[in-house]
């Protein structure tokens, strides 16, 4: 039995429920794992894995996942990491899209060497956007919708103690 945290950031919440829901399956594994904003993390002493994950917005994973590596990285280096991050790129289907988002999260991540990583879709929700982010997804004629896969996000997570080796 290990003590995983999931690490998150998140601006309207799809990347808080879709690190709770890697959470659940890890506790469903045996694990105790702590959910946490990773603004909030203030250390990893304890831990014997760390997951990282935040959404995309223009291009990059958000900066508080680099800041989180840095501030972590004696701890972090020494432990096995998983990253994710949630973006519209596996809605389009194009793998370009998709290899661009999993170069932003391994960029942001950087010097650490996640023993796994993935790209998850999002979701867009235009209700919750202020009138200039209406207006730019309008623009980029982005997909509308919750995208969230919550089957794969469970698969996914069900795989991560045996990667993890915990
Ligand atoms: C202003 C804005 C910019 C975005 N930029 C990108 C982007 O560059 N690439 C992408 O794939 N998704 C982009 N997205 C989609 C987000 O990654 C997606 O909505 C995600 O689920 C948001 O996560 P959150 O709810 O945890 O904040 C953008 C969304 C907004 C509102």
């Amino acid at each position: 039995m290990a003590h995983i945290l999931v690490a998150y950031a998140s601006k309207k919440g799809s990347t808080t429920e879709i690190a709770q829901a890697i959470g659940k399956e890890l506790e469903a594994s045996g694990h105790i794992v702590d959910v946490a904003d990773m603004g909030t993390v203030t250390s990893l002493t304890g831990y014997n894995a760390v997951v990282i994950g935040t959404p995309m917005y223009m291009g990059k994973m958000m900066s508080d996942a680099g800041k989180f590596v840095r501030r972590h990285y004696k701890g972090l280096e020494k432990l096995p990491v998983a990253g994710f991050i949630v973006s519209l790129a596996p809605v389009t289907k194009d793998p370009v899209d998709r290899e661009y988002a999993q170069k932003a999260l391994r960029a942001s991540l950087a010097p650490l060497q996640p023993v796994a990583e993935t790209v998850f879709a999002g979701r867009l929700d235009p209700s919750k956007l202020s009138w200039f982010q209406n207006w730019m997804i309008k623009k980029a004629k982005s997909p509308i919708g919750d995208f969230r896969d919550w089957t794969a996000i469970a698969a996914w997570a069900r795989e991560l103690p045996g990667k993890m080796k915990v």
